[in-house]
């Protein structure tokens, strides 16, 4: 009697112990969320003409990123008779819910009947070129814009979301924002691991390009100095002030006025010295997004560097070429702008460690080195959040080499 009642609770112990195991596994099955790894978020912060299309395409070409190249164009389009300062919440908001892959917040924006076309540049994103967006390709694939114009236009916008979420980084590219201060709920956000990369150009060299086309920047300008409303042109040198203002301002918000736990989240990268070392920044850049520069990627960083494959911007035209395309300014803009330009960019250009020139003789004299260190704001012993390689001998074709060592030096402690 006591034997077959002993059996009989080792009978339900056992029952117990299965459902147990049962329920656990079920409770797993239900929260596969808190399993996987959260996703990185990396917003890359520049201004028109600035080299941003080249570091976009560094990050959408990677394997591990999905990447949209300006969704706030959107907002801007839709809402263009709002001065940027008016803007800036909606395009926050907007960049939230994309990092967060929720892609209904294009719903404000386009039709109801829409396919991956809608969005602007989606060619641009290799993520929207390959599975599960598109077939036509692999995910390790380079993919240009071109041929991913061509074969996978036709696919349903749901993919967009659906491919988001298959990525270990977001990664957006943004013109739109002139402050941190807008974005801080965005850094503090604990569903997001958000790092902002900030990427500027010497002033100089971005009017002359915006000068090359200022028809398609004119709206957009409009917005920047607050103009939209009254319909007037923007003047092109109270936009760089605006430009430059808010670049000084950025910088030094990201460098000396992060909380301390915000520190690390922050990295500045001026074009002319991914210009002069492509590979060595791109080990940086992928370092601070807590990416792989895979062998392949490599090849193809160098490729594209050396003339050879798809090119953008700058690098349509090989390195030695690109680092001459980036001070084609000196020989083409006439100094009487060059002066203007920086009577309005003057102290973010101190800041930010571009040089001004004094005379024509100056500017036109490329023995002259315009790039010193960007002014430093680290308290002493404080540790910055950049890092980078020693840069690469011989692949440096300004001259005051001497110079350049010592400020690439301080730059990159
Ligand atoms: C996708 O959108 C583009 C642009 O609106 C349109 O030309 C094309 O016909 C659409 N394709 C499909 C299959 O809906
Ligand atoms: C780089 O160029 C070489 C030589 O043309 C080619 O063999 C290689 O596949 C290219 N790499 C990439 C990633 O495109």
């Amino acid at each position: 009697m006591l034997k077959v009642n002993r059996l009989k609770v080792l009978v339900m112990m056992a029952l117990q112990a299965a459902l147990l195991v049962c329920f656990s596994q079920l409770h797993t099955w239900n929260n596969p969320v808190k399993e996987k790894p959260a996703q990185t978020h990396i917003l890359i912060l520049s201004s028109w003409r600035s080299g941003s299309s080249f570091v976009g395409q560094l990050f959408s070409q990677h394997p591990d990123v999905f990447y949209l190249m300006e969704p706030a164009w959107h907002v801007w389009v839709t809402m263009r008779h709002n001065s940027a300062r008016v803007l800036h919440m909606v395009a926050r908001d907007l960049v939230r819910s994309v990092f967060k892959c929720d892609m209904s917040v294009f719903d404000a924006y386009m039709s109801e009947q829409r396919n991956q076309t809608a969005l602007f540049q989606w060619e641009a994103s290799r993520a929207l070129c390959s599975p599960p967006a598109c077939d036509l390709f692999q995910r390790s694939d380079i993919i240009s814009k071109r041929a991913c114009k061509t074969l996978c236009g036709k696919y349903p916008f749901v993919k967009v979301e659906e491919a988001c979420k298959t990525y270990s980084h977001v990664v957006l590219k943004e013109v739109r924002f002139f402050n941190l201060k807008a974005l801080y709920s965005l850094l503090t956000d604990p569903s997001l691991n958000l790092r902002i990369l900030h990427l500027v150009r010497d002033p100089r060299a971005v009017f002359r390009s915006r000068e090359n086309t200022a028809g398609e920047l004119a709206q957009d300008s409009r917005i920047v100095v607050g103009h939209e409303g009254d319909g007037k042109e923007a003047e092109p040198y109270t936009v760089m002030r605006a430009i430059c203002k808010s670049h000084m301002e950025i910088y030094t918000e990201g460098s000396c006025s992060l909380p301390s736990f915000l520190q690390g989240r922050y990295l500045l990268v001026r074009y002319e010295d991914i210009v002069r070392d492509p590979l060595a920044k791109a080990v940086q850049l992928y370092r601070f997004a807590g990416l792989q520069f895979t062998p392949h990627l490599q090849s193809w960083v160098h490729n594209i560097t050396h003339g050879q494959g798809l090119g953008t911007e700058a690098f349509d035209v090989g390195s030695r070429d690109a680092v001459n395309v980036a001070q084609a300014w000196r020989k083409t803009l006439p100094y009487p702008k060059v002066a203007k330009v920086q009577e309005a960019c003057k102290g973010a250009m101190e800041v930010l460690g571009y040089r001004l020139v004094r005379s024509k003789e100056e500017q036109e004299d490329m023995s002259l080195s315009l790039l010193h260190a960007q002014k430093s704001f680290a308290k002493p012993g404080e540790k910055r959040s950049s890092e980078g390689s020693p840069p690469a001998s011989g692949s440096w074709s300004f001259q005051n080499q001497g110079t350049l060592w010592a400020s690439t030096k301080q730059v990159k402690r």
